[in-house]
Order: structure tokens, then sequence, then C-alpha cells
């Protein structure tokens, strides 16, 4: 199945699986492109991503015994996986399905138990391992699904969190609240300026004139599982430690750029001191970058996202061969305002922002660039912004 897909395609496709599709419901959840703030979420500082028109659907039904069946259209191999709901334990062969089960056993934590299974059937379109976010889209429709059927009494910013936490702590990966809470959250043509610290949000709209965001999957795969992701959030949450004993601050999203070169030299390795660095002005760039699109100065704006990923590059050490290349040949095209890795990295995507008339030229000169230099194709998309989670 190509990238579109319609309702009446999921259902029969469902029948197919599952023997009938009576009773069965259709949902979506976005993915998500960051366009800056970027590892700032666990450090306390502030994101601004938005949700696309791209993302995660699912047929889901109850069933009347404790079953858990869970079948992709984009694993097919794989068969249908089943579960119930007296194993609620993350298996390796239980693959991509460790993501629903992983927030059915979040929501059991928190006291919210249905007392009967499931069959549900997804489809995303998200291209996967892309750092486009398509397990937290994964997680945030599960959610939503389960709060369907369930009746139970949560917003979307709480499934957002239970995302989170299932993330957390069933699947072992310790992100951030930025994937799931702009998936919960999202709303066409608007990016989301979160808070880290305290959850509070505004809606910005996205008004980049004659321009478009446009994304470069570096198609080098990679799961935050294995990545050094955890390990970048040790270093940090270590500098803050060393920074504590001499500055009252929580988190080093509370640091400005004056103060944090002030203490510094608190940080005893000089590694630690440059993840800091990064995080501290991030946050700062992040500020700047809201204020710098709310006044119309998209090229600023632009600017500010440049020097996000020199900062990512150089400081947090999270790019590599493959989105340097993207971005470094990007930043030469005539047209585009900005560009930089987006997401946790370590392979994944670049967004950039490029002028309509610049869009073709773009993708040739990139596309041209990152083949001769890493031996294989990136693959490019034009995006919407879109709205959160829904029924369809
Ligand atoms: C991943 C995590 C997020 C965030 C980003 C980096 O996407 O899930 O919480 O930390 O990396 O900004």
């Amino acid at each position: 199945m190509d990238g579109k897909v319609t309702r009446e395609q999921l259902l029969e496709k469902f029948a197919g699986v599952f023997g009938d599709a009576e009773g069965a419901k259709v949902y979506f959840a976005p993915g998500r492109v960051n366009l800056i703030g970027e590892h700032t979420d666990y450090n306390g500082g502030h994101v601004f991503p938005c949700a696309l028109t791209i993302g995660t659907y699912g047929v889901a039904r109850k069933r009347s015994d404790r079953k858990l069946r869970f079948y992709s259209l984009n694993f097919e191999g794989l068969g249908v996986i089943e579960s119930s709901l007296d194993d609620l334990k993350p298996y390796k062969e239980a693959d991509w399905t460790n993501y629903p089960k992983g927030v059915i056993w979040a929501f059991g934590e928190k006291e919210m138990k249905g007392e009967q299974g499931l069959e549900l059937l997804l489809f995303g379109n998200i291209p996967n391992g892309s750092g486009l976010s398509s397990s937290a889209s994964v997680e945030v429709l599960t959610g939503f699904i389960l709060r369907d059927l369930f009746g139970f009494d949560v917003t979307n910013q709480d499934l957002a969190l239970i995302g989170q936490y299932s993330e957390n702590r069933f699947n072992g990966v310790n992100c951030g609240i930025m994937d799931q809470f702009a998936i919960a959250m999202g709303k066409k043509d608007h990016a989301i300026f979160l808070d880290t610290a305290t959850l509070e949000y505004t809606y910005a709209p996205i008004r980049l004139e004659d321009a478009k965001i446009v994304i470069a999957c570096s198609n080098k795969k990679r799961g935050l599982g294995d990545s050094k992701y955890n390990e970048r959030r040790e270093e940090c949450e270590t500098a803050l430690k060393e920074l504590q004993s001499m500055v009252d601050v929580k988190s080093l999203g509370e640091l400005d750029e004056a103060t944090f070169e002030k203490f510094a030299p608190m940080i005893k390795d000089a590694n630690r001191v440059r993840r800091a660095r990064h995080a501290v002005y991030e946050n700062q760039r992040t500020l700047e970058a809201v204020e710098a699109l709310k006044n119309g100065k998209i090229k600023v704006f632009g600017q500010l996202m440049n020097a996000s990923h020199v900062s990512l590059r150089d400081d947090y050490e999270v790019t590599g061969i493959e989105l340097d290349t993207l971005v470094e040949a990007a930043w030469k095209v005539p047209g585009v305002i900005g560009s930089r890795m987006t997401g946790a990295g370590f392979g994944g995507c670049t967004v950039s922002i490029v002028k309509e008339s610049a869009i073709e030229e773009f993708i040739r000169v990139v596309g041209e660039t990152y083949r001769d230099r890493i031996g294989y194709d990136a693959d490019f998309y034009v995006v919407e912004v879109g709205d959160g989670p829904r029924v369809l």
C-alpha cells in the first residue's frame, strides 16, 4: 500500500485480517516535526514542533475476551501478533506491538484498566525510523483509541503524558515530552511553543510566506533504544548537578547564556560542558526564533535553525555524516531559508524551509550531493502542518 489510504480500504483490510469489520472504528494520529528546540525537552527548556498531515491510521474494535491482537500493514510479514491483558510485558518478539501494549499497560498503572481486549490494525505513512516520531504517533493513537473505546476520563495532554510514561517505563527510552505532546495537541497550520518545565504552551501560526517545510530523510535507520540518546540525557543531568553546587536552578533551561558561561567551570568534563552549552543556547535560540516568526522575520528564523544544527553537530554531537551532508548541501541552495537536523539525530531527517520556487532545485542538488557522498538515496517530502488525533 502506498502513502495514501482511504477509510474503506482500511476497514476492508481489517475485515481481511480479523474476519469482519463490524463495529470497528477508524482513527488517525499525526507524526511531528520539530522546527527548533532540539534536545531541550528533557532539560526543562522550550521546543517548537508541529504535527503533520502524515501519521498513523488505526482500525480498532473491542473483543469479548482479554486477548490483544495486533496487525500492521507496514510489517505484514509479521502477521497477527497476539498478547493478552494478563501479560503486559515488553518482549523482543512482540516487535512494534510493544508500543501499543506499553500504552495499555500505562493506562492500567494509572488505574484505567479496560476489562476487554482488542483488535488493532495499523498503517503508518511516516517513514519509520525517520525521526518524525512514528512511535509517539502509535502511542498517542493507542491512547486515543482506548479513551474512545473504554470511556477513560483523560485529556489530550494526559494522552501525551501517558504515551511518554509508556515509552520511558515500558520501552526503556528516556525520551522527553515533546513528541507525544506535539502529536496529541497538534493544530493545523500552527506550531506549538511549549515550555517543557511547566507544560504551558501557545500556538503560533506558521506563516512562511512563499516557502514550505521540506523534510529530507537520510534513510539511515536508527531507533532511540540503540542510540546515544540516553547517554546524552545522563551527561546533561550530571552537568546540571555540578552547576547546582554553585547556582540555584532546577534545570539547564533556567539558565541564560551569560550565567551558564560564568558557572561552566564547575562542570568537570569538557564533553559535558559542550552538552550543557548546547542545551542552554538551544533553549535561548528557540525563544528568539519564536519571537522572530511572530514578527514575520522569517530570515532570522532560518538563521537560528542553521545555528541550531551547528550546535547539534559540534557541541551535542548527534548529527553524523548523513545529516551533515544533507544540511550543508541545503545551506548552499539559493532559496533555502534555514535547514537543520530534526528529532533525536544519529540518522533520521532534516527539516528545511525552502522557497516554493526553489524546491525542485533543492531536491535535485541535495539529492545528488547525498547520493555521491553517502552512496544511497535520501527521500524528500514537502509536508503540511496538520491537526492532532481524531476519529475518521
Ligand atoms: C526524541 C525524543 C524527544 C526529544 C528529541 C530531541 O524525538 O523523543 O523527547 O528529546 O528526541 O529533541
